[in-house]
């Protein structure tokens, strides 16, 4: 019997995979194919597949062609496969075209002309280009359209800013960009906020009121009534509001997130993240506009708020504020100490302070340990009593995580499903802390 082999995605699967597997069936007389996991394709670049993997071997499997289906989960596998599935034959299309002769060493490799005009990406780009322009004029956006090349789905077409001097260079060869809101809403599905946390409620207002999908930099509002009136308004209007903080959307931050749930330090006693920077020079007119606790105070405040909930018993500010602008409370550093019913937190957020910007959460078993910047790490350890036992984690962080939340942002338009990365009580909770610490007298200001 000939054993033959192959790989794919098969995303959205079409006639191209098809004619792949059906002639790949006939080199021999058993047909295994290997369908990549989604971690897997992640760490491959691709990012953009709308099915999931079962929903992928489904649709293979609905193919009748497959005697054996694997699923592909690491570097190197196709050797391990094709030894221990005694293959006889490995094929691919011709878009792969002498990349896998090394396997030559332990099977015949068979390229297949591949199908013209069909792939997974066209469908995908086809199936819903939604249109978004940027608001604001923060150096950050052009991140933000860089990152936007490589997903599908969505295309940044233009920007609005109040002031069109500011905008980075990268951005003014938009198709649209303009000092008019309305041109800008009027010509796009949805938008990506980031202007400067004062306006950010009455822009998410207005972009939601006409109908537009949000994803705006944190922080989302400055008080709670605000942002509760934002999310029903979305809701009326059936468009998704997501709140951006990259860091959410990092593969090791969320394996962290289930790893600590899964028991392995023991019970949480202590959650402490400390995220600093120095003012950036680029834009002086926007630094002003961003405070520490504004800048840095979400991302800080997430790990708490994912890790702990947002039941705290009671907290204590204490900031440090520019003497000149002490009336408008403009902190350079914040420290912030709670206090839950069994475990304690503490943030230390600073704009034109450095510290080590590290992410320790302390349990009764061990502790893990993120180093600086731990908001943009592709790696952490869990550490115990015995070095023995401690375990090193490393994953793919790729465009700091901007691009997953982009990925995360369409999927959710295209779902219809508010079901992303910050629960809505979490975003709540960050914004309660916003109004705190400028509504509440009860903040120490030195
Ligand atoms: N394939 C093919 N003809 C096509 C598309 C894919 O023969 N028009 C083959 C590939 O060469 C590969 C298999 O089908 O052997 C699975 O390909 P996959 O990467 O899943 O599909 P694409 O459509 O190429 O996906 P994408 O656009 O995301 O790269």
């Amino acid at each position: 019997m000939t054993k033959v082999i192959t790989y794919g995605t098969y995303d959205l699967l079409h006639y191209g995979h098809i004619r792949l597997l059906e002639r790949a069936k006939a080199l021999g007389d058993y047909l295994v194919v290997g369908i990549t996991s989604d971690a897997y394709d992640k760490t491959r670049g691709k990012i953009n597949n709308q099915q999931s993997l079962m929903e992928r071997i489904a649709a293979v499997e609905a193919t009748g062609l497959a005697d054996e289906i694997v699923v592909e989960e690491y570097e190197g596998q196709k050797i391990d496969d094709i030894k221990r599935l005694g293959i006889d034959i490995f094929t691919v299309g011709s878009d792969w075209e002498g990349y896998f002769d090394y396997l030559k060493e332990f099977c015949k490799v068979v390229y297949l002309e591949r199908t013209e005009g069909i792939s997974s990406s066209q469908i995908r780009a086809k199936n819903s280009s939604l249109k978004i322009g940027l608001l604001g004029n923060s150096q950050f956006l052009e991140k933000v359209y860089k990152e936007s090349k490589v997903v599908n789905g969505g295309d940044i077409c233009g920007i609005y800013a109040d002031n069109l001097v500011d905008i980075p260079s990268s951005l003014k060869d938009l198709e649209l960009v303009t000092d008019k809101l309305d041109l800008l809403l009027d010509n796009v599905d949805a938008v990506y906020i980031h202007s400067y946390p004062a306006i950010h409620y009455e822009q998410i207002r207005y972009a939601l009121n006409k109908g537009k999908h949000v994803l705006v930099e944190s922080p989302v509002a400055l008080n709670r009534t605000q942002y509760k009136e934002l999310v029903n308004l979305a809701q009326i209007n059936k468009v998704v509001l997501m709140e951006a903080i990259r860091t959410a959307y990092s593969t090791a931050y969320n394996r962290l997130l289930v790893i600590l749930q899964s028991g392995k330090i023991g019970e949480i006693v202590s959650v402490d993240a400390t995220c600093t920077s120095l003012k950036s020079i680029n834009n002086k007119e926007l630094d002003k506009k961003w405070n520490s606790i504004t800048a840095w105070g979400p991302t800080a405040l997430l790990p708490v708020f994912q890790i702990l909930g947002d039941d705290y018993v009671e907290k204590k500010i204490i900031s440090r504020v520019e003497q000149e602008n002490k009336d408008i409370k403009f902190d350079t550093f914040t420290k912030i100490d709670f206090v839950f019913e069994d475990a304690t937190a503490s943030i230390k957020v600073g704009r034109g302070v450095k510290s080590e910007g590290e992410l320790i959460i302390s349990g009764t078993k061990g502790y893990a340990y993120v180093p600086a910047p731990w908001w943009k790490t592709d790696y952490f350890e869990l550490r115990y009593e015995n070095p023995a036992d401690n375990r090193r984690y490393f994953y793919q962080l790729d465009g700091e995580g901007i691009r997953y939340e982009l990925v995360s942002f369409l999927q959710a338009i295209r779902t219809g499903s508010n079901n992303v990365a910050i629960a809505t009580e979490v975003t709540d909770a960050i914004v309660g802390i916003m109004e705190d610490y400028f509504e509440d007298s009860n903040v120490t200001l030195i």
